[in-house]
């Protein structure tokens, strides 16, 4: 089920936060140009109607937030940290000299850093986001924790690598911070409204979820390092895998994933780093509830793009809208945001992420999609890759617990 794309609510959210950095002037019309549908695919342009509720806010406290990261999806300053009334962001980086001064630019922000690495030196920052190339979170992320920085990461949490997986957890147990990933799928308005009905008992439990993520890459994006170039699908699972641990809290204990060799050239395994032969993958997962789940990452297959999932459960079912047994459904609206933030890309979540991650500091509470959830669709995506790699074998894959 595609998700639908209001081109009236898209200006008129997009207008909302360009227009107060206009306002403040900063910035001209033009250099508020987002990366459009070719970088960001279909899904990640799309945004949501406001929730129509009145946002309170829970303290007049602003968080000092340094930001990292304004590459080729600008991400840095798309999840509107810069509009949020408890949020003061009082540096930014980025390796690239042009790349930061428009990161902040973008953030209406003084001081900048030559690297993460220095910024999180500064110990009047109090939170970090990383929003750089997706190989560098796990290390980013740890280094900002033991500065004893919050942190915020875009997906996904680790790139490959379990020890990875392990070492982060590790940073943020023993940090004591709050850490969450910015996992866009999770404040689609199909999947917030998935997760209020699961916790109301409204699907019982899941038998059956899927989700997708597709994203034509015939010639890669040109990223950090060329990470893009030949990435292997799983390695990117979060968006696809939210469709099950973002609505039950659950995870994934076992996989068997199946590719075909690609006929596009970065994803033939002698063109690229990874030696990753596959353009497409599917994982057929055991979910900890004892169910199934079927989960896609597509790079190779032109045509319909999105980010989205369905699911199946004893007491109902969510395909674009609940049917099922339970009479007495929970509110699914998302909450409301503050006036001054947009809800933004990937389904209007951009905002919702930023404001969940600032709101969890100032409650001193568990964000969201805390650090288990980020392991849970991370790491299931990394067993299912090498279960890929051999013809679909069956793999255990570990448990996260925060
Ligand atoms: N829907 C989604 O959630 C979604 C969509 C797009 C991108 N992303 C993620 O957002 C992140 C950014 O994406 P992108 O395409 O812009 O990446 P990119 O590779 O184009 O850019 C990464 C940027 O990080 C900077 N950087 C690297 N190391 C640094 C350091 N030590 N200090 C300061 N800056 C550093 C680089 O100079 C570069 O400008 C990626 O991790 C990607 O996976 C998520």
């Amino acid at each position: 089920m595609k998700e639908p794309t209001s081109r009236r609510a898209f200006f008129r959210n997009a207008g909302l936060a360009s227009l107060g950095a206009m306002a403040a002037g900063k910035m001209s019309a033009a250099e508020t140009k987002a990366p459009d549908a070719k970088i960001l695919g279909e899904a990640g342009v799309s945004t949501a109607e406001r929730s129509k509720g009145v946002w309170t806010p829970v303290s007049d406290r602003k968080i000092r937030t340094g930001i990292a990261g304004f590459g080729v999806c600008q991400f840095g300053a798309a999840f509107g940290f810069q509009n949020h009334p408890n949020v003061e962001v009082v540096a930014v980086s980025d390796l690239l000299p042009e790349r930061c001064a428009g990161l902040a630019k973008a953030c209406r922000c003084d001081k900048t850093y030559p690297s993460l690495e220095e910024m999180v030196k500064d110990d009047t920052i109090e939170a970090v986001f990383v929003a750089t190339d997706a190989p560098s979170h796990a290390r980013h992320c740890i280094e900002a924790l033991k500065h004893g920085k919050h942190v915020a990461t875009a997906v996904p949490a680790v790139f490959g690598s379990m020890e990875d997986a392990e070492a982060l957890l590790q940073a943020v147990r023993s940090s004591g911070r709050k850490y969450m990933m910015f996992e866009t799928s999770c404040f689609h308005a199909d999947l917030h409204a998935m997760r209020q009905i699961y916790s109301a008992r409204g699907f019982g439990k899941l038998v059956y979820a899927e989700g997708e993520y597709y994203h034509y890459m015939g010639e890669p994006i040109p990223s950090y390092k060329d990470w893009r170039v030949g990435l292997p699908p799983q390695f990117y699972p979060t968006h696809s895998n939210a469709y099950y641990v973002g609505v039950t809290g659950g995870g994934f204990t076992e996989v068997s994933c199946m590719g075909i060799p690609s006929a596009v050239r970065h994803l033939q395994s002698a063109n690229n780093r990874y030696r990753n032969p596959f353009g497409t993958e599917i994982a057929l997962f055991r979910t900890s509830e004892g169910g199934m789940a079927r989960m896609a990452v597509s790079w190779d297959t032109p045509g319909y793009d999105g980010e989205m999932g369905r699911v199946r459960g004893q007491r109902g079912s969510f395909y674009g809208k609940y049917q099922g047994l339970e009479k007495n459904l929970p509110g699914l609206s998302v909450p409301p945001l503050p006036p001054t933030v947009a809800p933004g890309g990937h389904g209007g979540s951009h905002g919702q992420l930023m404001n969940e991650f600032v709101t969890a500091i100032l409650e001193d509470r568990q964000p969201l999609v805390d650090v288990a959830w980020a392991l849970n669709m991370s790491v299931a995506g990394i067993v299912a890759h090498q279960s890929a790699l051999k013809d679909g074998e069956l793999l255990k894959i570990p448990q996260f617990k925060a």
